[in-house]
């Protein structure tokens, strides 16, 4: 009976036996839990929407990343007008030009030289790498170097109202 009793000692009775800390009984129980169990809300991950400073309500979807798929409400975004010709802006890893005639574009914001954020030069409908001078045409390819390689582009979508671009990978 006795022994019985020994071995129906709880895991915290067990382990403070052991002469462990506070901090280290939190541990071994997380561990024989899920980690979920033991964080709090502080813990969960980022929410999808990207934080794009100005526009972070009118910007949702993912801008970084192999799954770019964003949509920019171009009314409620108020950081660039982007329903202007000649505007652009940068959302996570894409930079997004309005070019004439309500045509977007949008491409990597990465200079594939030492991955320096261009800018778009409406002047020259070009864009630039400020850093040593890289200049690539909106098909994203080299125009100048020193880099060697082309910008990635994606896929752009203006809605028949002209109000939503959603920008894809
Ligand atoms: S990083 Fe763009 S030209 Fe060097």
């Amino acid at each position: 009976m006795e022994t019985k009793e020994k071995n129906t000692v709880n895991r915290g009775e067990f382990l403070r036996s052991l002469g462990l800390s506070t901090s280290a009984l939190m541990a071994f129980y997380c561990m024989g839990t899920t980690l979920s169990s033991c964080s709090t809300k502080d813990d969960d991950p980022a929410p999808a929407t990207p934080t794009t400073p100005g526009g972070t309500a009118a910007v949702t979807g993912t801008t970084m990343g192999s799954g770019i798929n964003f949509n920019i409400d171009l009314n409620a975004y108020k950081a660039k007008d982007l329903k202007k010709e000649g505007e652009f802006d940068i959302f996570g890893d894409t930079i997004v030009i309005a070019t004439a005639n309500k045509k977007y574009v949008a491409l990597s914001k990465a200079c594939t030289h030492q991955g320096t954020t261009v800018n778009y030069r409406s002047a020259s409908n070009d864009i630039l790498c400020p850093n040593h001078g890289s200049q690539f045409k909106l098909d994203g390819t080299v125009q100048k170097g020193p880099a060697a390689s082309p910008l990635t582009v994606f896929k752009t979508t203006l809605s028949a109202d002209g109000n939503s671009l959603n920008v894809k990978a």
